[in-house]
């Protein structure tokens, strides 16, 4: 009998069903175990307490992009962006959260004996309780990674793709191993690409530049958020452009965001000081205007939120 974990409690959404954590399972034979051969997605919900219930940031925005991703990775059929919302909406609702929380709904290929390498394709979706990571408040120290950014060449990294996270992985324990809290990926070409799982943004003459969208990167959702929030909130335009290694000297602040990290502060890159080493004021604006917009303290003008009653 295995020993009793945290997620115990909480049901999972699996093909039409929902059913206790343990009862969740994929055969060893799938496609999804022998090639990775799955996509996914990452959704945050939050407990309001003005509207007193759950919210879920840009649910349906996720739920497009977990379309493309199926669609990229060759699957047979398409679970829909429409049945995968409901699904979420009704497991949020169904385990009864009055917290933060991280969804994971995942698009796989299971069966338990076919050849094909397209199908079936299946879903599943996790919930499980989440606040935000401690390091948001005091920044994190990144080193620029001996991994590469996996290449449009190589994997469709604008999918996501399970199989993609491999090369995040690698970064990630590298970077910790090394006394780091999490890695800067380069692209082939040399230019700054993105962290294992959260795209990255730096301040430059008072200027914010974020890696463009043909720089190995997933076109992150957050990414889109904190550029209008930036030019909305803050009245700051971002270029989106290419960035090299050796600018990172030249900012004055930067930072990773991403559904799982929001808005974390980058302090410190391969133990050379971001600007002075501490968080820096624009950061600051926009660590609390996001708050604000996915904890739905601001009114929420660009149909961001899905509110879900407990
Ligand atoms: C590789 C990678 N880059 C960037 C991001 C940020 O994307 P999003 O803002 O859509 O969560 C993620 C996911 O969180 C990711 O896995």
């Amino acid at each position: 009998m295995a020993e009793p974990g945290p997620h115990d409690d909480l049901l999972v959404y699996q093909n039409g069903d929902f059913v206790p954590w343990r009862d969740a399972t994929v055969h060893v034979f799938s496609p999804a175990l022998k090639y990775g051969a799955a996509v996914f997605e990452g959704v945050r919900g939050y407990w309001s307490k003005d509207r007193e219930c759950m919210v879920l940031f840009r649910l349906q925005d996720h739920m497009r992009r977990m379309e493309i991703s199926q669609r990229i990775l060759r699957f047979e059929t398409v679970v829909s962006a429409e049945e995968m919302e409901a699904a979420v909406i009704e497991l949020v609702r169904r385990n009864g959260f009055r917290e933060s929380v991280h969804i994971r709904p995942t698009a796989y290929l299971g069966g338990d004996g076919e050849a094909s390498v397209r199908g079936p394709v299946e879903s599943v979706i996790t919930a499980i309780r989440r606040g935000t990571h401690k390091i948001a408040e005091t920044g994190c120290r990144a080193q620029i990674s001996s991994w590469e950014r996996i290449s449009d060449r190589v994997m469709p990294g604008r999918a996501k793709a399970v199989g993609n996270y491999n090369n995040s992985r690698l970064a990630g324990i590298q970077a910790k191993v090394d006394g780091y809290d999490t890695a800067l990926l380069l692209n082939r070409a040399g230019k700054i690409a993105e962290g294992p799982s959260m795209c990255f943004f730096m301040v430059r003459d008072g200027v914010p530049v974020t890696s463009s969208i043909t720089s190995d990167i997933l076109e992150s959702i957050t990414r889109d958020t904190v550029i209008t929030l930036l030019r909305d909130e803050l009245g700051l335009e971002t270029e989106e452009r290419e960035i090299d290694r050796s600018e990172l000297f030249m900012a004055e602040e930067a930072f990773f965001c991403g559904t799982g990290w929001e808005v974390t502060p980058v302090i410190d890159v391969d133990g050379a000081p971001i600007g002075n080493g501490e968080v820096g004021p624009i950061v600051k604006r926009l660590q609390q205007a996001y708050l604000d917009i996915v904890t739905g303290v601001r009114e929420d003008a660009r149909g961001w939120l899905t509110e879900v009653e407990i």
